[in-house]
């Protein structure tokens, strides 16, 4: 039977190493992408070349909008997984965070996907083994300065799973969160190269997260063998900040 899974953030680091893995298990792919179409649509044309017999489709959304939703769901018609991979942040005090900035953190990470999933669940439900994971952040649990906003949405994820978890156990539906440490994409190039090195420094395993080590734990979690973990934050940190 095929499987789709669809993959918020598809046009992001973390969202199209994950495409590209989950391709190459079988699943067939809604690709999903705010303002980077061509990489989605380069995807989805190379993985249609690599797995002729699974279908790639590019969806946009604005994970900000949450007026369109309905049109957004209407257009998917089977959804066996969903990955929340798309992500922003701002890095400065919260005191200079504006209301606008706070809405953006909370619509994108938190508000879209939860409504997101109230409308899709009814298919997560269809194949007994619905699979929802959030691509969280350490910092949901460590806090950080100068990413306060960002720590609270992304803590409210793992708050999310724990809760939304229960609901829907009897269903054969999982939530979980992966949730890691600093990974090297393109979130983190506003940083200058002695801010990233001191980061590096301070993680026991000595370097940066790559997209496939992230990667790794949501395939394992999509596996029916997965059934049993649900409600879990897992921090894929190399050691850093636990
Ligand atoms: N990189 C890290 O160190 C790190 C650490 C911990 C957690 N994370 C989390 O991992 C996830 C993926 O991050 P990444 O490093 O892969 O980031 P990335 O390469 O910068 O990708 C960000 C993704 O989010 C999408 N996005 C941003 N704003 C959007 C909006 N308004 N509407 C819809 N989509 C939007 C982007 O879409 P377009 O490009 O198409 O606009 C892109 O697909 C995020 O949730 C992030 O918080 C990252």
């Amino acid at each position: 039977m095929r499987r789709w899974a669809l993959v918020v953030g598809a046009s992001g680091d973390i969202g199209a190493a994950l495409a590209n893995q989950l391709a190459a298990d079988g699943w067939s792919l809604y690709l999903h992408y705010h303002q980077n179409a061509a990489r989605v649509e380069a995807a989805c044309a190379a993985l249609s070349a690599a797995y002729p017999k699974q279908d790639f489709l590019a969806v946009p959304y604005d994970l900000t909008d949450v007026a369109h939703l309905d049109d957004f769901i209407g257009q998917l018609f089977a959804v066996d997984a969903v990955i929340f991979a798309a992500g922003q942040t701002y890095y400065h005090l919260f005191k200079d965070t504006t209301a606008t900035e706070l809405s953006a953190l909370f619509r994108v990470h938190l508000l879209t996907p939860m409504a997101m999933l109230a409308g899709l669940q009814d298919k997560l439900a269809r194949s007994g083994q619905g699979r929802v994971v959030f691509i969280g952040s350490v910092y949901g649990a460590a806090g950080s300065a100068m990413e306060v906003a960002y720590s609270a949405v992304k803590g409210g994820q793992s708050a999310f799973v724990h809760a939304y978890a229960k609901e829907v156990a009897s269903l054969g539906i999982t939530a979980n969160v992966v949730a890691p440490g600093a990974v090297a994409t393109k979130m983190n190039r506003q940083f200058d190269a002695a801010t990233l090195a001191a980061v590096q420094a301070d993680i026991p395993a000595g370097r940066f997260a790559q997209p496939g080590d992230v990667c790794y734990f949501v395939r394992t979690l999509l596996d029916p063998a997965a059934a049993y973990l649900t409600g879990q934050t897992l921090y894929v940190t190399g050691g850093w900040l636990q």
